[in-house]
């Protein structure tokens, strides 16, 4: 084997398929098309319809093949929806990636029950129940199948003002675990990316002026990440032979956030 084709099987995708949940967001769009990029036919699966038309478009015009529906992650009856869609149109779902989030900030003593209710309803019941409702066809698969989580770095450092979502990551993060534990022998691993500070609309309200000097002085890197730099690390956690040891493994993507203290 040359060298070439030595990566090529280590971490090609070719012809595998990912449904990307939130792939319309910035993450989920920018991972969609690393994965697709390197192989892999791409289901955008999001609730917000123009931006999944906007996420095809996108894909089409990078020469990934890519189609989308549209899902609600605390509904189990869209997940189904989506995964019967998925299985129609491309026969066998190989990858998830659950990438749909909400967040918002505020003091611990004004967190709004309703707010809070609806962040975990998205960001941890969401995840949960897309890895319950794809997990189930990928029991059928021949080769098992692969799911990466978004967690982030609040699960290793909590952090102030997103008390909801903080505790929304590190239930993913506990998830990502169990679910690898449970699923270990059968064909499925299930991992996270715990990405650092990526501005983007959700979270560049939550951004003033002394967050972002507290994020900067935290940040070994001084800098923020770019989304395509998530990209290796979701390959190597995703691809079938990269990837075939690592389960319930919450991977880091942060600048060292995580690794520094003052
Ligand atoms: N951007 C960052 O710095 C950062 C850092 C750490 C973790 N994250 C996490 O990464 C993920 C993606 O974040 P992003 O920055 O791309 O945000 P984004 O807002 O651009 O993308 C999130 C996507 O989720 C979709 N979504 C929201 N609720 C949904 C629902 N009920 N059903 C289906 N889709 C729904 C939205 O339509 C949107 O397209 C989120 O889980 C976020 O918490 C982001």
């Amino acid at each position: 084997m040359d060298n070439a084709s030595f990566l090529q099987d280590l971490f090609g995708m070719q012809g595998q398929v990912a449904v990307v949940v939130g792939g319309a967001g910035a993450l989920g769009l920018c991972l969609a098309t690393g994965l697709g990029k390197n192989g892999a036919k791409i289901v955008v699966a999001d609730m917000n319809e123009d931006a999944c038309k906007t996420a095809v478009e996108k894909l089409s015009a990078e020469g990934i093949e890519a189609i989308y529906k549209t899902v609600n992650v605390t509904d189990k009856q869209s997940l189904i929806a989506l995964r019967e869609e998925a299985l129609k149109l491309t026969g066998q779902v190989d990858m998830l990636i659950n990438c749909a989030g909400i967040n918002a900030g505020t003091s611990f003593l004004e967190v709004d029950e309703n707010k809070w209710d609806a962040i975990m309803a998205v960001n941890l019941k969401g995840t949960m129940l897309a890895c319950q409702v794809f997990i189930e066809a990928m029991l059928k698969n021949k080769d098992g199948g692969s799911i990466l989580n978004i967690g982030s770095v609040n699960t290793a450092r909590p952090l102030s003002r997103v008390f909801a979502y903080a505790a929304s990551k590190a239930g993913v993060v506990n998830l990502t675990r169990n679910i690898a534990q449970e699923f270990g022998t059968q064909g499925i691993r299930c991992n996270a990316i715990c990405p650092g500070f990526f501005p983007a609309e959700q979270n560049r309200k939550l951004l003033d002026a002394k967050r972002v000097e507290n994020i900067m002085n935290g940040t070994p890197m001084r800098r923020y990440g770019d989304p395509n730099e998530l990209v290796g690390a979701a390959i190597l956690l995703l691809a079938k032979k990269a990837g075939s040891y690592i389960t319930g493994s919450p991977v880091y993507v942060d600048g060292g956030f995580t690794a520094s203290w003052f």
